[in-house]
């Protein structure tokens, strides 16, 4: 997710189980012209193996020589493209979910990301753009064909935004479509329950965590394949494990940018908890991570 999971934050999700790790989407035409702010997003730690790369573009072109790079400078797991993102600065420009008009382009995409790269290459699907036009089954067999190693799909139109309840009945669909790749489904998981619902409704081989890890890494922890455990740590282990993101991100930062990165995660980790509105309004005012810690911890003192 693009702007909260970072290196830092990932591992921590790793550290409770999660599985396949992606990195932000990262503009293929930056890397293909060796920008330094697109080149670092694609940076991670050996902790976050197996990890995918994802790109966002619409060139083919433009996919062979971004995958190319990425392969030779970071040789991640895989490189996955974006065709989801429903951000209209995206969408206008052709990229993100955009590439869901067009099955065909796809394609071609994947195609030139495995020949630039050698690398898996996999693919994050909508169910199409717009809400008449579900064009996921038939752009995840055309995926399938162009060699793709495996196919997430979450089940909204990217005119739908993030609005619009997640539709389960697609990504069976896009199972049915497919003869041999995995299909991951996401949307709206938030529980085991809500997981094992998705597996079972709709036959997909795995499910993809996005919000529901914002706040909450531990939502990974499991106990077997497939199953999720439900106990929540006490408000008091969240806020430790908060300061223990919080000292990742200054290990991996400059503070500079690590405290103002950090805000909307501390919001996130203490949701809910008496008083917690304070802390975020005050955690707003500072630059200097020694006193936002100091802040946490005397908050922590008072629940
Ligand atoms: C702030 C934010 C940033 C996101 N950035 C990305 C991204 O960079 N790449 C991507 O494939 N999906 C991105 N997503 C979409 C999520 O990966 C996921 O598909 C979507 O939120 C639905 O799943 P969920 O209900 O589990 O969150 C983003 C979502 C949010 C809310």
């Amino acid at each position: 997710m693009a702007g909260i999971t970072s290196s830092p934050f990932r591992r921590l999700c790793r550290s409770y189980g999660a599985g396949l790790l992606y990195t932000e989407c990262i503009s293929a035409e930056g890397v293909r012209r060796q920008g330094e702010r697109s080149l670092v997003l694609a940076d991670f730690h050996p902790d976050e193996r197996p990890i995918a790369v994802q790109l966002f573009g619409h060139d083919p072109q433009q996919f062979h020589n971004a995958s190319a790079i990425i392969a030779e400078r970071y040789k991640p797991d895989m490189i996955d493209i974006n065709c989801g993102c429903p951000v209209k600065r995206m969408t206008k420009r052709g990229n993100g979910g955009s590439l869901m008009k067009s099955p065909d382009l796809i394609g071609r995409i994947i195609e030139a990301a495995i020949k630039g790269s050698g690398l898996p290459v996999s693919v994050k699907l909508r169910s199409g753009y717009y809400p008449s036009e579900e064009t996921a089954p038939e752009a995840a067999s055309i995926a399938e064909d162009a060699g793709a190693s495996l196919i997430a799909i979450h089940g909204r139109y990217v005119k739908h935004g993030f609005k619009s309840a997640v539709d389960l009945d697609v990504i069976g669909r896009v199972k049915t479509a497919v003869k041999r790749t995995p299909i991951v489904g996401n949307g709206d998981i938030k529980s085991t329950h809500d997981a094992e619902m998705m597996m079972k409704q709709t036959g997909c081989d795995r499910v993809m965590i996005g919000r529901a890890a914002f706040g909450r890494p531990w939502i990974f922890k499991t106990s077997g394949d497939t199953e999720f455990t439900e106990s929540e740590p006490s408000d008091t282990e969240k806020i430790d494990i908060l300061l223990e993101h919080y000292r990742q991100m200054l290990d991996y930062f400059p503070e500079k940018s690590a405290v103002p990165k950090m805000r909307k995660h501390i919001g996130r980790y203490t949701r809910g908890m008496r008083e917690s509105s304070k802390l975020r309004v005050e955690a707003m005012k500072l630059s200097n991570a020694g006193d936002v810690i100091g802040l946490i911890k005397e908050f922590m003192k008072t629940i």
